[in-house]
């Protein structure tokens, strides 16, 4: 519930540093640049029922919808679904999207055959077990679940694009959530959660999947371009995104 306020009030904000170079249809696995039509993370997509999970102002949906999928976006943030329906009205094609929590899939079993998420839900879910069970169960057998998240080794670095970022200060099992409290409410007003890549294998295993990619994106020669915490200066040396492929058995 903090995040949904913290992601309302920076949609904005969002929509105009990085909407361009997501790309009102694009397909962005992460910051490093890396596209959907260079993995095929997803597998084909065409004719397939798809979620995705913090879909934000819906690019990638878009993206399935003109591949030939059915795609459907759920986001926390009101204000990034608004964003959504601007594209929508801009292109004249509509991505349904709802406005729901991945705390809690508002759909029934067996509902898709793909679930993905680019940076989107898993590492803001505090109980990322349930979050992992409840895709299998909307998960058609054999279905695809795909999601990338900041890379488990970046929890040990500070959150710098610049030399302070290079710096191990904590330490890579420290699963403390990161977050932020409000100095005149005390209230919380944003958390991260973080996970091992080990944990991420243990979580995908117990609910029934088998894990058949792990991308770790090398930085691109010449890309240049500073996302938060993520530059050419940090990527030349560490691994800031992580993308995992796992299949429903
Ligand atoms: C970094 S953005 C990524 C959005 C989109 N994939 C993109 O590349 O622009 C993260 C998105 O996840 C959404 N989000 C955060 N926590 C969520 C939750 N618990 N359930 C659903 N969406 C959530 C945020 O509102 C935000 O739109």
């Amino acid at each position: 519930m903090a995040n949904r306020a913290d992601w309302d009030a920076y949609a904005d904000e969002y929509q105009s540093t990085h909407g361009e170079y997501l790309g009102d249809s694009g397909f962005l696995w992460g910051p490093e640049g890396v596209r959907e039509d260079d993995v095929l993370a997803l597998g084909d997509v065409a004719g397939k029922d798809v979620l995705e999970i913090g879909c934000g102002a819906g690019q990638c949906s878009r993206w399935v919808l003109g591949h030939g999928g059915r795609p459907v976006g759920i986001d926390v943030s009101n204000r990034q679904l608004q964003h959504s329906r601007r594209i929508d009205e801009e292109h004249s094609v509509v991505v349904p999207t709802l406005c729901a929590s991945a705390a809690q899939l508002p759909f029934g079993d067996h509902t898709f055959d793909v679930v993905f998420s680019a940076f989107g839900a898993l590492q803001f879910v505090a109980d990322a077990p349930a979050l992992v069970a409840d895709v299998a169960r909307v998960l058609r057998p054999g279905g695809v679940f795909a999601f990338s998240i900041t890379h488990p080794t970046r929890w040990m670095f500070l959150d710098d694009p610049g030399e302070e970022g290079l710096v191990a200060s904590q330490s890579y099992w420290d699963r403390t959530p990161y977050v932020e409290v409000d100095d005149v409410t005390g209230e919380t007003r944003y958390v991260e959660h973080h996970r091992t890549l080990g944990d991420w294998v243990g979580l995908l295993a117990g609910a029934g999947f088998v894990l058949t990619d792990l991308l770790e994106p090398e930085w691109p020669e010449g890309h240049d371009r500073v996302w938060g915490g993520w530059s050419a200066l940090r990527g030349r040396f560490t691994p800031g995104s992580a993308v995992f492929g796992a299949t429903l058995r």
